[in-house]
């Protein structure tokens, strides 16, 4: 027997109660995420960094540290990030808040289109999927904040500010992050953040409800992300797996840290020095799981290139120039699959 979703809109309004999940969520064989195989990543694959020595006289140690992370992992957990723990705190809390309003209220975000600043919604993308993922999310652009905060929800009352403290230290410490890799890169410290042009700022609020069958499903898919580098807070639930010398290797959710990924923008202006790495979540039986990746993008009229300075006769360019939002369309019709976008944008050798 099949739960029914025909009149809900979101997946968390007809998950809970069977044992089965709908026919639309079972992953073929061949693809579905095979738990027992994936390794914990433990302390090991994951680089932690350390970022307190960045305002010091051990910057140069820390910056290297990034850089190497970047380009052999494409993923790494920070601490002494400088965000304080109540500003992480209060965004989780406001956002389970969200998510566990009745129906009605959480519905009025609702909205298909991927274009839409501030939208609920469910899966990836309803439009254009034949298979769904166990997901519901809520995105809101967050850059600069007072553009966009009155479309965010009112409920809870908490909402909005907590999620602007959140969205402005997130901000300064993306500003951080970018400094410091394109030192990494042997570029001035301002590359990164003129390369993006008008700055843009997305985040994300995925609900992965409980799943009576996660063997089978995929709370999200394998995929890179489009933008140029990725913040993540989790909830404490595991679920995060991330690919490392061709095996998915699990991210443990520890309070407190933060996971930051390259993105597809990251690898372009780097000339493919560093890498946008596949990963995807997954669910699980017992507990509901909360995560909120921000996004940090170019604006969308921006023309993403590497500087000259990053191609020579070793590096040869390896991406046609295009605009932010050439490649956020394409990323968004084609769904999200195991292959990048990129490819679509490779120089011909
Ligand atoms: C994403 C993503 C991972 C997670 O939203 O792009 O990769 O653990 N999320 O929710
Ligand atoms: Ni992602």
């Amino acid at each position: 027997m099949e739960a029914s979703s025909s009149s809900k809109f979101l997946l968390s309004d007809f998950a809970s109660g069977s044992p089965f999940i709908p026919s639309k969520y079972i992953r073929p064989v061949g693809d579905r995420p095979e738990l027992d195989g994936v390794e914990n990543s433990g302390e090991g694959a994951i680089p932690v960094i350390d970022l307190s020595g960045l305002n010091g006289p051990h910057r140069h140690k820390v910056v290297t540290e990034i850089g190497m992370a970047c380009k052999n992992a494409g993923f790494f957990k920070v601490k002494k990030h400088g965000i304080p723990k109540e500003v992480l705190h209060r965004m989780l809390h406001a956002s389970k808040a969200f998510f566990h309003l009745p129906e009605s209220a959480r519905l009025k975000n609702y909205s298909d289109d991927p274009t839409k600043s501030t939208r609920l919604s469910t899966s990836f993308n309803i439009a254009t999927e034949k298979l769904s993922s166990w997901r519901d999310y809520l995105r809101l652009h967050c850059h600069p904040i007072e553009a966009f905060i009155n479309e965010w929800p009112s409920q809870p009352p908490s909402f909005k500010q907590a999620a602007a403290d959140y969205a402005s230290h997130v901000r300064c410490l993306t500003l951080l992050l970018l400094s410091a890799i394109s030192e990494s890169l042997s570029m001035k410290s301002g590359y990164l953040e003129r390369a993006l042009g008008r700055h843009a700022q997305h985040m994300a609020i995925n609900y992965y409800p409980k799943c009576p069958q996660p063997d089978l499903t995929y709370g999200l898919p394998g995929h890179k992300d489009p933008n140029v580098i990725t913040i993540l807070m989790q909830d404490g639930v595991s679920g995060l797996q991330v690919m490392r010398d061709g095996k998915w290797v699990s991210v443990e959710a520890k309070a407190g840290e933060l996971v930051v990924n390259v993105g597809d923008q990251l690898q372009v202006l780097s000339n493919g020095r560093y890498k946008s790495v596949l990963h995807r979540a997954v669910v699980n039986k017992d507990l509901e799981r909360l995560s909120v990746p921000t996004f940090y993008c170019p604006g969308p009229e921006t023309v993403v290139e590497a500087a000259e300075e990053l191609v020579d006769k070793e590096h040869p360019r390896l991406y046609k120039k295009f605009t932010y939002e050439d490649y956020t369309d394409k990323f968004w019709k084609g769904g999200l699959r195991m292959e990048s976008c990129l490819d679509l944008f490779r120089e011909s050798e």
